[in-house]
């Protein structure tokens, strides 16, 4: 038996006809961040392994346990292929900051405000909302420029506001301060301080968290570790007393732009990179992928990665996630044909594939059947594909250089001339009716 293929786990097809929804969220998503002043930027779908290391941790899950990471079957001269040197990206922030070292963007402009779309791979147990290949819309703002209270208020507010284009109501907003990066030296050492009398009652990769990254036991699912954790006394005596203040014009800011949000001190996010502020912006009818979207400052990371000493704040939406949050919205209506080229015989037929180069060329979406076949059944197609014209060739129409064109919503018929084979009066008045 032959072997049928299947598409990998974890990763879809988008069909025809749900392509319509993700371009119709692309083009809302590319309008706000415009608005905001944000360009797009485009980097490659994979990178060096240990670009993602050294941004988002050793210890996160991420880098841990969902790398997927490319193996080449050239050996001697492409070494970087080899033996996981490069990795599918499993997320936009580390290669926008790599590109943004790599291209001096501090030496062109004080703040560099870059958004990206397109797809992330993590090497994840799928499930509902979570899978192996996902879409993300991120945007990050890096620069000297970026350390502004203000900034972190426009990331979250302009999150809150792509996510509202789209329809969505429903979803809560989390915020958090981890205070700098000797704040949050801190906010570690009072954890396990607070922590370590439970330890053994911890699940195993808990124990590990508790050695490796103490922050990492915050997120766990696991029912025990939650009771564990729900009793841990999170008070903010880890900030310093700028960092707080930080945090209170923050929320100022938020609050003045009339943005809900819920103040949670057991948010920490799950990548090593942040310091201050974080946030994650959750529907709770996602079930236990219930975040849309997430980011936070990550101040230190561009020095981190041997780039200049510059602040910078980002966040990224999960598609698939906001789609299953829309799932209950009706389906836009497809997009139909101007026009359908019904030809009657082989003569016709070589004629009206001209006619269908010409008319396109216009710019009249428009299609025919490229075989034969009755008249009942190529009006039948037509009616298929939701033409709202069909232009009708046969013999009689050849010998007279016209065509018939019909309105397919009155049912109105006329005669127009294509003699010596000059169509500009067709299309015209194709493109006047369907403009
Ligand atoms: P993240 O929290 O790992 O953050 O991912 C952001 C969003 O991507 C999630 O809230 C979720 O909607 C979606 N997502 C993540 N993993 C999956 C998956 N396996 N399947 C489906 N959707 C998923 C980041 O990626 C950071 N880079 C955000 C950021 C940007 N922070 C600063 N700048």
């Amino acid at each position: 038996m032959v072997k049928r293929f299947s598409v990998p786990r974890g990763t879809c097809d988008i069909l025809p006809e749900n392509v319509m929804v993700w371009q119709d969220i692309e083009t809302k998503a590319r309008q706000i961040l415009h608005t905001y002043g944000y360009k797009e930027i485009r980097t490659p779908i994979f990178e060096e392994t240990e670009l993602f290391a050294r941004s988002m941790g050793q210890t996160s899950d991420v880098v841990q346990k969902q790398m997927l990471s490319l193996q080449s079957q050239k050996k001697s001269d492409e070494q970087d292929l080899d033996a996981g040197g490069l990795s599918l990206r499993p997320e936009g922030t580390a290669s926008i900051v790599r590109s943004y070292i790599e291209n001096s963007f501090d030496k062109k402009e004080n703040l560099s405000k870059l958004f990206y779309l397109g797809p992330m791979f993590r090497g994840e147990r799928p499930q509902k909302g979570r899978l192996r290949q996902f879409h993300q819309i991120g945007a990050e703002a890096i620069g000297p420029g970026s350390a502004s209270p203000y900034l972190d208020a426009e990331i979250i507010s302009l999150c809150v506001n792509i996510l509202k284009s789209f329809g969505l109501n429903n979803f809560k907003l989390k915020i958090n301060t981890l205070g700098s990066a000797q704040d949050k030296e801190s906010f570690s050492k009072k954890l396990r301080d607070a922590i370590k009398p439970q330890v053994t009652a911890l699940c195993e990769d808990c124990r590990q968290r508790f050695e490796r990254n103490v922050f990492r036991i915050l997120d766990c699912k696991n029912e025990s570790c939650k009771n564990i954790i729900r009793k841990v006394n999170i008070s903010d005596d880890y900030l310093s007393a700028e960092s707080k203040e930080y945090y209170v014009l923050v929320k100022e800011a938020l609050k003045n732009l009339n943005i809900e949000f819920i103040e949670s001190p057991h948010l920490v996010r799950g990548l090593d990179y942040y310091t201050h502020t974080v946030f994650e912006i959750s529907d709770s009818s996602l079930g236990s992928q219930d975040a849309l979207g997430a980011g936070g400052r990550y101040n230190n990371l561009v020095t981190q990665l041997d780039g200049p000493e510059v602040d910078a704040i980002g966040f990224a939406l999960g598609i698939e996630r906001i789609l299953l949050a829309k799932s209950k919205d009706p389906m836009p209506a497809p997009r139909k044909l101007d026009a359908f080229i019904v030809a009657l015989d082989e003569k016709s037929l070589k004629e009206a594939f001209q006619i269908l180069n010409f008319i396109r060329l216009a710019g009249v979406s428009s299609d025919m059947s490229f075989k034969l076949s009755s008249m009942k059944s190529q009006m039948r197609l037509a009616d298929k594909l939701g033409a709202q014209s069909v232009i009708i060739l046969g013999e009689n129409e050849l010998s007279r250089e016209c065509v018939t064109l019909k309105n397919m919503q009155t049912g109105n018929q006329e005669e127009v001339s294509i003699n010596n084979k000059d169509y500009n009066q067709l299309s015209k008045l194709l493109l006047e009716r369907h403009s």
